[in-house]
């Protein structure tokens, strides 16, 4: 069984080509119409369990903590538990961070990759996503990738097959300030621009975008308080509407597997 959390996309496509590889299901974590009881019955029939994700602020996305939190106790015990996460550029002690909430359900991170994928972050100033020229590249690697990991998993290897970058104690070091301080919600708002599709509110993730008419009758996203950060709101935008601060008004958008379905 493979879990998986993705904003926009990245982490979801890896889910979803591991398990044809593998021949597993992939699960979203955040999907409505999970059941909490099959989803414990299906873990403890399962010899695997995989999760795939995104790295946030040199650490695992909050959503996949959670979820594994939310798990019972030793539900993980004695599994063939692996991770995969996508980022842009480096995953800091991302696999550290999570094989502790792992070993809290009594299993053992025994694989670990990550794949390099398109970034996606534009939340600070000075960010923003990769030129055409990388972000092709990057997605010209992906299928050779996941074919080396799937054997990996197969043969249910022991490995950590990870790109941690320079300083990643230092990195990772930030990720608690991300936690607490990473996203304003507030900040979020649609210009003038605003053509009333409602792709932002569909294509979010944890459902914390409400269309309402404003003033003038026209109907406008409306930004709830949780946010996970992901960026998709801003990335799906089909007029470029949705911006975060003033500052993203110079970002492009990233749309290569984002679908608004
Ligand atoms: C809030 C946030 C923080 C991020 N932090 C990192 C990071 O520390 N290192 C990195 O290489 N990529 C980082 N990224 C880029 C994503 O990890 C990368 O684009 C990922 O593949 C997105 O996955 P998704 O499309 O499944 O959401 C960050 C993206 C977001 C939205
Ligand atoms: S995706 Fe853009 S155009 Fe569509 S409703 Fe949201 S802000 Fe408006
Ligand atoms: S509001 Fe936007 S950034 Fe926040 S979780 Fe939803 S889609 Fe992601």
């Amino acid at each position: 069984m493979i879990f998986y959390y993705s904003g926009t996309g990245n982490s979801r496509y890896v889910a979803l080509q591991l398990a044809k590889l593998i021949r597993d299901e992939a699960v979203n974590i955040l999907d409505n119409d999970l059941d909490a009881d099959k989803l414990r019955q299906a873990i403890a029939l399962s010899v695997d369990v995989g999760f795939v994700f995104p790295v946030y602020s040199w650490g695992p996305a909050p959503a996949i903590v959670e979820f594994v939190a939310s798990l019972p106790d030793n539900i993980l015990r004695s599994k063939y538990v692996w991770m995969v996460c996508t980022c842009g550029d480096e995953t800091g002690l991302t696999h550290r961070m999570f094989g502790k909430s792992i070993q809290k359900k009594g299993g053992y991170l025994e694989a670990i990759f990550s794949v390099i994928m398109p970034n996606n972050y534009v939340l600070l100033p000075g960010f923003g996503i990769d030129p055409k020229d990388v972000e092709e590249k990057k997605l010209g690697s992906v299928s050779a990738r996941l074919r080396n990991i799937s054997e990996s998993l197969r043969n249910k290897d022991t490995v950590v097959d990870i790109q941690c970058g320079s300083w990643p104690v230092l990195k990772s070091a930030v990720y608690p300030l991300f936690r607490r301080w990473g996203v304003q919600p507030r900040k979020w708002h649609s210009t003038d621009a605003c053509i009333s599709c409602g792709q932002c509110a569909r294509v979010c993730p944890n459902h914390n975008i409400n269309m309402s008419p404003d003033k003038d009758g026209k109907s406008r996203p409306v930004w709830g308080t949780d946010c996970l950060s992901c960026c998709a709101c801003f990335h799906v935008c089909p007029s470029n509407a949705v911006q975060y601060g003033t500052f993203t008004r110079k970002y492009g958008q990233y749309r290569h597997f984002l679908k608004s379905e």
